[in-house]
């Protein structure tokens, strides 16, 4: 042999070994699982798009977070789906609404559950956007505000812990956080779906939360799928807003933001593996196409490996299940 051969092969010799030198581990620690709370009572409808995962009303809710809480999984994220929308998406806002109500039985449950709310008004108003609509059909950005405010105000009176912004409004975590402090809140942190792209990958979402727009797209208040250099204006202003936690969305397609977001800004970074991302591998698996738990482990340490402390995946039960083995 004309030159020495490295050996790297010497390190993947056997499984033990493997895992000993492995550069990231997956906990279960760092899981946020979804939870879609339905009007109604006595619900447990299961998401076409989305094996595994259901809407729930309140009432059963406890059971299922007592099941979350006993795999190890820290914290949940909440999404409404309230029974009636109008315009201004009213039932956002209001304090004895669906989210609230959802907080307190959570909370009367598992106490330490850390509950996070999805603040949006897409699921709550009937033409599906983000916010107030514009007579040109635009989402009027600072007429909006107001009403998100309004919206995590009532979601931490109930109890919340954290509240998750993730409407794209300009501007909104620092109203957010203004609101909060002034009424007596400045101990609730804020994470900001700060660098959210207009991604295909939310389709499975939209019939999990019956939020749809019903006209348009929200590519006037959502990221292009070609920016990060944008990306880092979207988390540098939310953090001189006040934002506490970062988030990057969807989580496959963006590991490279992901990774620059973490490196330049340091805060803690969460990455939302979303529906698009967890009903292309429920349905390979189902067709034998590819090995499940395999992919799930791979895909989860991916996005770990480029830089995210906290994933919010709708395979956290999963993953824990298959960490725990
Ligand atoms: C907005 C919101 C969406 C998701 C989380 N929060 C949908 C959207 O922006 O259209 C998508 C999450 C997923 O696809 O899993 N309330």
């Amino acid at each position: 042999m004309a030159f020495p051969i490295q050996r790297l092969r010497r390190l993947r010799s056997n499984e033990v070994l493997r895992d000993m030198v492995a550069e990231t581990r997956l906990s279960v620690k760092e899981f946020i699982y979804p939870l879609f709370v339905h009007f109604g009572q006595g619900v447990r409808n299961p998401i076409n798009s989305m094996p595994g995962i259901f809407q729930f009303s309140v009432d059963q809710l406890a059971g299922e977070v007592k099941e979350i809480e006993a795999l190890g999984i820290p914290a949940v994220l909440l999404f409404g789906i309230p029974e009636y929308k109008d315009a201004c998406g009213s039932e956002a806002y209001s304090d004895d609404g669906l989210v609230p109500q959802a907080i307190k039985a959570i909370k009367d449950t598992c106490p330490q559950l850390q509950v996070i709310t999805d603040v949006c008004m897409c699921e709550y108003t009937d033409h599906g956007h983000c916010g107030i609509i514009r007579p040109d059909g635009v989402v009027d950005n600072d007429a909006t505000l107001e009403l998100l405010a309004m919206e995590a105000l009532s979601h931490v009176r109930a109890g919340c812990d954290i509240v998750a912004p993730s409407d794209m409004m300009d501007g909104r975590v620092g109203y957010i956080r203004q609101r909060l402090d002034e009424s007596g809140f400045s101990d609730t942190p804020i994470m900001s779906y700060a660098v959210k792209y207009a991604s295909g990958f939310y389709g499975p979402f939209r019939e999990a939360a019956d939020s749809a727009p019903q006209f348009g797209d929200r590519r006037t208040h959502q990221m292009d799928p070609a920016n990060v250099r944008e990306a880092l204006r979207e988390v540098s202003l939310d953090v001189q807003e006040g934002a506490d936690m970062v988030m990057v969305k969807p989580a496959l397609p963006y590991l490279d933001v992901l990774r620059v977001v973490k490196e330049r800004f340091g805060l803690p970074t969460a990455a939302y593996n979303v529906s698009g991302e967890y009903a292309m591998i429920k349905a390979a698996a189902k067709e034998g196409w590819i090995d499940e738990a395999r992919v799930i482990l791979e895909v989860l340490t991916s996005i770990k490996r480029a830089g995210a402390d906290l994933t919010i995946t709708y395979f956290a039960k999963d993953a824990a299940r298959l960490l725990g083995r």
